[in-house]
């Protein structure tokens, strides 16, 4: 058979840079979120051979396990998790052994010293190059005691390699613990080896965003109050608890994602064109677009946002209990699972246009769309009503952009209707590489530009304190008040106004 022809989008996609021979000690090696993802991200970039030429893991967890159980435990998570690449011949076994296991108890010296002794040896191994990231892929609660153990180690220490730290999200509780973790982190390290991860900024898609508002032309002369009407931004799923009601009931819909994968879609659509593509000058921008936003106060918050949770309900066919009939779950939970907001910037590019953000569980499909929606045309030539163009950015799953326009039908009739050109991203001919892959490799190359910066964590924080304040630990009488499978309230339609509507997805 002869060999298919190269496809011409996919020229140019390999990475060059490799990061210096480094560790990355992973705290909560044995969670759920290192088994299912950072394992199977971090093996497909060794096995790309882009981790350079020595790399380590050192695995760290409570549970006792030996080197080689750890070693076992790993690759099960290879071969079982869905995110694995195809696994080349040989790869597993040569993976094995770069994997090493600590465990202990966080809040004691013994753990971080043995991690220490641990980094020695794989920097030996290394020549001498004691670079290190540091991934806390643990609850919350433990981001401080492990930040403050590796710094009475000094394992941050930079005088012979980089260190550097990722932190999960959620990162605070509010805005005045997320400060608090702010400083504590601060008391050990620089802000420049603080990494804070949100998975969405490492999506293509996400990112993508950015490369058609700044790599074209069209777009940015169009993209302000003069023609958009407005932009709505949705990210719903169909999952319900998955088994996390403990994490859950704390955080409820607004700190698992609002606070964080939303408001990072939220201002790379409303974003200044950064005068260059780096860390500073991209965070710049982002934070100028929080601290332009219009905060809500506490009082007002029924004005501009709905919360919801869902009530038993049909999905996909099947009857699926409510969130308060969930496993662990407070019978009279009053835990949001649904929220809906509308945003305004106080800017020369944006006074006036609102920015819909809604985000749910147990909605009736996975999808994550930014839609900007524009004016309709001034005057009405033809026969029935005027469409306003859309432009959506479809950021999962059937990856790609759509524009919506109107076009005269086929006949002797001016009629028109609504049609769609789109790019669907599987024009490239490749899978999109998981966004943990891209975050932890840029973390090693020292890229932070698609990770949050301390300002832009506070002024998202400062969003969503009034809804915070307005809804915590109060009763919602209205709860449940939508059914698993259903778009959500009827209230968030009723925050549109009433020439506006949710798109249907
Ligand atoms: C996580 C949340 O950060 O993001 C989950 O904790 C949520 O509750 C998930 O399901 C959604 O991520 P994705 O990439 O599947 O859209």
């Amino acid at each position: 058979m002869p060999e298919p022809a190269p496809n011409p989008f996919r020229t140019g996609m390999r990475r060059s840079r490799a990061p210096e021979p480094a560790t990355l000690v992973i705290f909560g090696a044995t969670g759920d979120l290192s088994r299912r993802k950072l394992l199977p991200a971090v093996f497909g970039l060794w096995q790309d051979g882009l981790l350079g030429s020595a790399f380590n893991i050192v695995g760290v967890g409570r549970q006792e396990m030996t080197d080689e159980s750890f070693r076992d435990y790993a690759l099960e998570a290879l071969k079982t998790s869905k995110e694995t690449d195809a696994i080349l011949p040989g790869s597993l076994e040569k993976f094995r052994e770069l994997l090493y296991y600590e465990y202990g108890d966080f809040a004691t010296d013994e753990v971080y010293d043995r991690v220490g002794k641990q980094l020695d040896e794989a920097e030996n191994a290394h020549g001498g190059r004691k670079n290190a990231v540091f991934y806390l892929s643990t609850p919350p609660s433990l981001f401080e005691p492990i930040s403050n153990g590796l710094g009475r180690l000094k394992l941050q220490d930079e005088s012979e390699g980089w260190r550097r730290i990722i932190i999960e999200k959620p990162f605070g509780t509010t805005l005045t613990t997320a400060r608090h973790l702010n400083d504590v982190i601060h008391s050990v390290w620089d802000e420049s080896q603080v990494y804070r991860i949100d998975h969405y900024l490492g999506k293509e898609t996400v990112q993508n965003l950015m490369a058609i508002r700044f790599g074209n032309a069209i777009f940015e002369p169009i993209w302000n109050r003069s023609y958009v009407d407005h932009v709505q931004i949705t990210a719903a799923e169909d999952l319900g608890l998955e088994g996390r009601a403990g994490y859950y009931e704390e955080a409820g819909i607004l700190r698992d994602m609002l606070q964080n994968h939303l408001m990072q879609l939220f201002t790379l659509v409303a974003m200044e064109p950064p005068v260059a593509f780096d860390e500073g000058a991209i965070r710049d921008e982002k934070v100028k677009v929080l601290r332009a936003v219009r905060p809500i106060p506490k009082e007002q918050v029924g004005d501009s946002a709905v919360r919801g949770q869902y009530g038993p309900g049909t999905l996909a066919g099947e009857r699926v209990p409510g969130y308060r009939e969930e496993p662990g779950v407070k019978p009279g939970s009053s835990t949001p699972t649904y929220v809906a907001v509308k945003f305004e910037i106080e800017n020369w590019r944006w006074q006036g246009v609102p920015f819909f953000i809604r985000t749910g569980k147990r909605l009736p499909k996975k999808v994550t769309e930014i839609a900007v929606v524009f004016k309709k045309p001034p005057l009405g030539l033809f026969p029935g009503g005027l469409e306003r163009n859309v432009l959506a950015f479809r950021i999962q799953p059937d990856e790609g952009v759509s524009l919506k326009f109107s076009s005269k039908t086929p006949g002797q009739e001016n009629q028109l209707r609504e049609v769609t050109m789109d790019f669907r991203y599987d024009a490239f001919g490749a899978g999109l590489e998981s966004p943990y892959s891209r975050l932890v490799l840029d973390a090693m190359l020292g890229d932070a530009t698609l990770f949050p910066r301390e300002d832009e964590v506070d002024h998202a924080w400062q969003l969503v304190t009034g809804m915070l304040e307005a809804w915590d630990g109060q009763d919602a009488p209205e709860f449940p008040n939508y059914a698993a499978g259903s778009w959500g309230p009827e209230a968030a339609d009723a925050l549109m106004g009433p020439d506006r509507r949710w798109r249907r997805l």
